[in-house]
């Protein structure tokens, strides 16, 4: 059984080919545009997406050594995303799907973020736990099965990635500057200087506070003394940003009884989370499971994935089916 899946709910456009279960090709065209601008711009986006398409659908076939008439699906992200990047690889799937006369199939991004940590061979069974980390969303969710999974928490405002991007930017590494500030981290004392975290109830986030008082704290210090203990500082603010992140992955893992849990999204490269999630879970004996990083980020091998359960189930799409940019993990399309 062979799928095509596309991606192209943000800046990256993504195809992968699936055979049985397996990525046989993961092509990923990420859009470099956007770091002039400090941000997605999401009219650029859409566009670039249609430049992409093509081409990557192309090289995900080749690198899979097929020919279109052998694919028995064609899957693409149906949200949440950006309305008009979702919209290029949804009528790409479609034109696709009907000139071959396949079945289509409308994964949820989100979805297939939490999906992904079944991708290794080295992956938890039901059920378990993801904390879903990236620019765009920070959530925990318990998964019971492929389609039974319940958001426990998420994020009030910012995103855990936003906010590391946006403390890269006021310290002027650049965008999106998460993995600089991590870098930095490595050689600075965390315990150097103290960012408040916001008390949020139960299993929510939010990161809108920490970033405003790292801004004043950078205003106040000047820039002669923040380079002079840049690493110090980035390893404080990282601290900052991983410690509700850890301490609300234990309160879920403990109210939900589970031994497995998992991360993944583009801050799962952090390398304080992942020590941090690692020490939790030998602390408490539990397995913990980090998929590799090119299927952390967005990618369409996770929507390969994620549609070859709904193959299985012959869950496929109608052609009338539009894109959700606010798509709900469990909402039906
Ligand atoms: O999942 P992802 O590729 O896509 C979007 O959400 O768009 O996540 C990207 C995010 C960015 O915010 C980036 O700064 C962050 O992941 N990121 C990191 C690290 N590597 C990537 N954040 C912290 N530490 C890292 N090492
Ligand atoms: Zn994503």
């Amino acid at each position: 059984m062979y799928l095509l899946a596309i991606e192209s709910s943000c800046d990256d456009t993504s195809v992968s080919v699936f055979k049985d279960g397996k990525p046989l090709s993961n092509v990923v065209s990420s859009q470099t545009i956007h770091t002039l601008y400090g941000g997605v711009v999401p009219e650029m986006a859409s566009r670039q997406h249609q430049q992409n398409i093509l081409p990557v659908v192309e090289s995900a076939m080749q690198q899979a050594g097929i020919q279109t008439i052998d694919l028995d699906a064609i899957a693409f992200t149906v949200g949440p995303g950006l309305p008009g990047s979702l919209l290029v690889g949804a009528s790409f799937a479609k034109g696709l799907a009907l000139a071959l006369n396949k079945p289509l199939i409308a994964v949820n991004h989100m979805e297939a973020h939490v999906l992904s940590l079944l991708m290794s061979d080295s992956k938890p069974g039901f059920p378990f736990l993801t904390l879903v980390v990236s620019g765009g969303h920070t959530m925990l969710v318990s998964v019971e099965s492929p389609a039974k999974m319940e958001v426990l928490g998420t994020t009030l405002d910012d995103a855990v990635g936003e906010a590391f991007d946006k403390c890269a930017k006021l310290l002027g590494l650049g965008y999106p500057g998460g993995k600089a500030l991590d870098d930095l981290a490595k050689t600075g004392n965390p315990s150097a200087f103290r960012f408040p975290v916001a008390q949020i109830p139960a299993l929510d986030f939010s990161y809108s506070g920490v970033k405003t008082s790292f801004l004043y704290f950078l205003r106040e210090k000047g820039g002669d003394f923040v380079q002079a203990n840049l690493s110090d500082i980035c390893a404080s603010i990282q601290f900052a940003l991983i410690k509700p992140l850890i301490l609300k992955t234990k309160q879920a893992m403990e109210q939900l009884g589970y031994t497995q849990f998992g991360m993944a999204g583009g801050v799962a490269a952090n390398s304080g989370l992942r020590a941090g999630l690692q020490d939790l879970a030998t602390e408490n004996k539990w397995d913990f499971f980090v998929p590799d990083f090119q299927y952390c980020t967005d990618n369409a091998a996770m929507i390969g994935l994620a549609a070859s359960f709904k193959f299985q189930e012959a869950d496929f799409a109608p052609f009338s089916a539009i894109t959700h940019p606010r798509l709900a993990i469990g909402q039906n399309v």
